[in-house]
């Protein structure tokens, strides 16, 4: 079955590599040549754990391509296209609607057209609309976690699909025929119609930032009343009914989804004129978070952030160089509007690498001259008046911190993901650091 992936950003690259290594023939397009052509020398334009290896692998099944054309005689297309949100939070569905209007000419009546890009209630059966009597309008979100998108492609929780009531039988059989290695595997399939399988994805990423903005708002409190958020979490956690997964207090939460399907989720509440009392708080606690952070850090200069800060991690999360809505970003922003230097490093190159294209651009005077990129971690601690961890990579416990201790000029250290253990917490007060954290009250 010769399948179409529109869009080969992170989902769809993962998606068009998956199904290739499920054993279909993919031809995968993109707007965006310069993307296209990277790909067909075999290298992934973003980093994703394995991602490089598995294409490599299934290079013979999958072609890459700027026409559109080549989607011809594609049984089923998936389209996998951003969808930011516009100015107002509202999601911008410009790029899904041009991609299906570039697409409908090659549709014959028998396509199946996927949308697995995040788009707010309504808009598949919108879709179908558009495309009439051409193709079959199936809304499979997608859940994929960055980072480890690799392994969720092959080992998802959950595959949901949603399908129109008028839809023929065969439709469905067709979905599930290819997705028959998850169906073995007994994954959870939830089959639906298209206006439930819509909220699901709005539901789940607001739920899981509702999470993180309640322990965030939660170690506030426990920093004033004397208790450990990171006890109070793992306390929570142990009741099966809350689970102990997204109660880590840190800066807050950012990203290529939460942000915008957070916003999206309330203006679709609002379209309907329901107030969205949990969605906009979760919002705003984060919006706060950050600044509630950059408090701490201020306090403890007594107002002035004059000096220079190592950033530790750049990406919105570990193990991406996705630098969308990155907390970490936002608060080398902050600390350089307030006169600070900011030097930054994250494990992953294509991180360092995004990074240091920002700063290049001249006209963007956000970081121009109070952020550098650094290479090493050496590099970045060397002469500084703080240390701040902005991405909870655990691998900064395995860092030598005795000789990081001799590198700064100022043992200030900010962990913004409460990522250190108690042990070398301990160690490092010792040693004479100044440790703060999120909530936290170190032991
Ligand atoms: N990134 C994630 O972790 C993730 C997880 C789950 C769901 N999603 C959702 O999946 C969708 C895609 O997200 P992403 O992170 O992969 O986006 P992305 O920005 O990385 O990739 C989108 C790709 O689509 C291409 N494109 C745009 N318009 C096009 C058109 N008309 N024709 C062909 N190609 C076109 C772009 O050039 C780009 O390469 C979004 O709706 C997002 O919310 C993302």
């Amino acid at each position: 079955m010769k399948i179409g992936v529109i869009g080969t950003g992170y989902v769809g690259l993962i998606q068009a590599v998956g199904l290739a290594h499920l054993g279909f023939k993919v031809v995968a397009y993109d707007i965006d040549s310069s993307k296209i052509e990277i790909l067909k020398k075999g290298t992934p334009p973003i980093y994703e754990k394995g991602l490089k290896e598995l294409l490599h692998q299934n290079r013979e099944r999958i072609i890459f391509t700027s026409s559109v054309e080549d989607l011809k005689g594609s049984e089923v297309v998936f389209v996998c296209v951003g969808t930011p949100q516009d100015a107002k939070g509202k999601a911008n569905l410009n790029f899904v609607f041009s991609a299906i209007e570039s697409l409908k000419p090659l549709l014959t009546g028998k396509e199946i057209v996927v949308l697995k890009s995040t788009v707010p209630v309504g808009t598949n059966r919108k879709v179908q609309k558009f495309v009439g009597n051409k193709a079959f309008v199936v809304s499979n979100p997608e859940f994929l976690r960055e980072g480890i998108a690799v392994d969720d492609f092959f080992n998802p929780e959950r595959v949901v699909l949603g399908f129109g009531e008028n839809h023929p039988k065969w439709v469905m059989e067709k979905m599930l025929k290819i997705y028959e290695y998850f169906l073995k595997k007994e994954v959870p399939f939830v089959v639906t119609n298209w206006e439930s399988a819509e909220l699901i994805k709005y539901a789940s990423n607001t739920f899981l930032a509702m999470k993180i903005s309640f322990i965030n708002e939660l170690a506030r409190l426990s920093e004033k009343v004397g208790a450990d958020i990171k006890d109070v979490a793992k306390g929570m956690g142990l009741d099966s009914r809350i689970g102990n997964k997204f109660l880590n207090a840190g800066i807050g939460w950012g990203g290529s989804c939460f942000p915008k399907d957070v916003s999206a989720l309330i203006w679709q509440f609002k379209e309907w004129e329901i107030e969205p009392k949990l969605p906009k708080a979760t919002k705003e606690i984060n919006e706060e978070q950050i600044l509630w952070f950059l408090n701490k850090i201020r306090k403890h200069y007594g107002g002035n952030l004059s000096g220079t800060f190592a950033l530790l991690g750049l990406a919105f999360k570990p193990y991406t160089d996705d630098l969308r809505e990155s907390p970490s970003l936002k608060l080398a922003e902050m600390l350089i509007e307030e006169g600070a230097f900011v030097k930054g490093y994250d494990y992953i190159e294509g991180a360092r690498k995004n990074v240091k294209k920002l700063v290049e651009v001249k006209t963007s005077t956000r970081y121009s001259y109070g952020l550098i990129v650094c290479d090493e971690l050496k590099t970045a601690v060397e002469g500084v008046d703080g240390v701040i961890i902005a991405v909870e990579y655990k691998e900064w416990n395995r860092e030598n911190w005795k000789e990081i201790s001799k590198l700064v000029r100022n043992k200030a250290l900010f962990d913004g993901r409460n990522i250190l253990k108690e042990e070398l917490i301990r160690e490092l007060i010792k040693d004479g650091w100044h440790y703060e954290g999120v909530g936290v009250k170190p032991k």
